[in-house]
């Protein structure tokens, strides 16, 4: 057993307000409890300290919820600054050629370790990814996060056309290599599988009828794949399966969504698709620093919202620009700013902990403090810098301080990431 002591933060419910102080609950001096890598009780530190009972004192830092990133590839470590392309082009000029290394177990072996290394040091205790085209890939990011015992979720890509050959599996050994990993890792210690249909353009509608048959023979399983990022991408889409009403009338004729369905980006959605995105409980993903640095557009945050979509946030490294959930929201902010929206920062915080948990349908595991939770914490400091510290002279409230920590604040902001009760930095 050990106390864990700090400032401590949890919601209960999504922000309604700028303000709403039902939505969260926030000790001062508080205690996280934990024992056997779960929870135990998190409340006033005068209430859970107990004789015999190590305490790790992290005041005056504020100790919240792991983040929870829903969507990011983990080959793409090297891919992440890549110049100058729009989507189409980035893929075939520098993500393609880079994915195709992860044939080689030990370079997929190197990079795993290196990725759950980047997440933890960035407080991120989830990670939603996708895996390269080849199962070894799929096995080196289940190994390494087994050995730490990080809650990941992550699938080996599915794409079976229009990349190079090192690049394709067919939709049979696609089906056999999904089901195998699936058998092996899925509700294995920690570990949750996600059938990855790469997107539409890199799919026959046969391997779509596979995705949809893993999907059915394994129905707690996720679903992931990427929806209306760019232009090109749509055009190109409607050409390959001309018979559909619109992008995401694709994915729906197979049967690919629902509640545990993540569409990555889903930024240029008709009214038609932000229904059925409603009405099957689907998961819009928003990728704030991939869509800005690939030039992809401006995700409707507030539209998406008001019209009832469930929405979750994320990297998307190596499209995206940095590891850090923190950076994340900073630049989910200013898309909202270009769009005349507001995110609070409340909202923001919620995101990244309970509000990404719903969106995979943990809240009962991860994303809050509660009793009975796994203890995946993270101890963030908001005076990590001489600038954030000049700035914190200024504060008067928590959500100012929030605010700080999202627009100023990055992996310098992140004292420590327990995983499962275990200090990890
Ligand atoms: N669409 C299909 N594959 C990818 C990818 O790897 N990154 C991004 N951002 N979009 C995609
Ligand atoms: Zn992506």
């Amino acid at each position: 057993m050990k106390i864990l002591r700090g400032r401590v933060l949890e919601f209960h419910a999504e922000p309604a307000a700028a303000e709403d102080l039902a939505a969260y609950s926030y000790v001062e001096d508080g205690a996280v409890l934990v024992d056997r890598g779960r929870i135990v009780a998190t409340g006033a530190y005068g209430d859970l300290a107990r004789e015999g009972v190590e305490v790790i004192d992290h005041r005056p830092h504020l100790l919240m919820p792991g983040f929870i990133d829903t969507h990011n590839h983990f080959p793409q470590m090297q891919v992440i600054g890549s110049y100058g392309a729009q989507l189409l082009d980035w893929l075939n000029t520098y993500t393609f050629p880079e994915e195709t290394k992860f044939v080689d177990p030990d370079h997929a072996a190197r990079i795993a370790a290196a990725y759950f290394d980047e997440m933890l040091r960035n407080g991120t205790t989830t990670p939603v990814a996708y895996c390269s085209v080849h199962k070894t890939s799929a096995e080196a990011y289940f190994a390494e996060a087994a050995r730490r015992n990080i809650r990941a979720i992550g699938g080996k890509v599915l794409m079976d056309r229009n990349a190079p050959d090192g690049l394709l599996d067919t939709a049979q050994t696609g089906y056999d290599d999904s089901k195998a990993l699936i058998g092996k890792w899925h509700g294995t210690g920690r570990a949750l599988y996600a059938v990855t249909p790469r997107f539409a353009i890199t799919s026959t509608p046969a391997q779509l009828e596979a995705a949809q048959a893993l999907l059915a023979e394994h129905p707690d399983c996720y679903m992931q794949t990427h929806l209306s990022e760019n232009a090109d991408e749509i055009a190109y889409t409607m050409e390959l399966y001309p018979d559909h009403p619109d992008y995401l009338g694709i994915y729906e004729h197979y049967g690919l969504l629902g509640e545990k369905a993540l569409l990555g980006h889903s930024i240029h959605l008709s009214e038609r698709e932000r229904g059925v995105m409603r009405e099957t409980g689907s998961v819009a993903v928003f990728c704030p620093t991939s869509n800005l640095f690939i030039g992809s557009g401006l995700f409707d945050e507030g539209g998406m919202r008001n019209a009832g979509v469930r929405i979750a946030v994320a990297t998307d490294i190596g499209g995206g620009t940095s590891y850090s959930m923190l950076r994340t929201m900073d630049e989910a902010y200013k898309v909202c700013q270009l769009q005349g929206q507001n995110l609070p920062p409340l909202l923001a915080f919620y995101m990244l902990t309970l509000g990404n948990a719903r969106a995979l349908g943990l809240e009962a595991k991860i994303g809050t403090l509660a009793a009975g939770s796994e203890a995946d914490v993270v101890v963030l400091d908001a005076r990590a810098t001489p600038a954030m510290a000049l700035r914190m002279e200024t504060v008067t409230t928590l959500a100012e301080e929030l605010f700080v920590l999202q627009t100023l604040g990055d992996d310098r902001s992140v004292v420590q990431t327990y995983v499962a009760g275990e200090a990890m930095l």
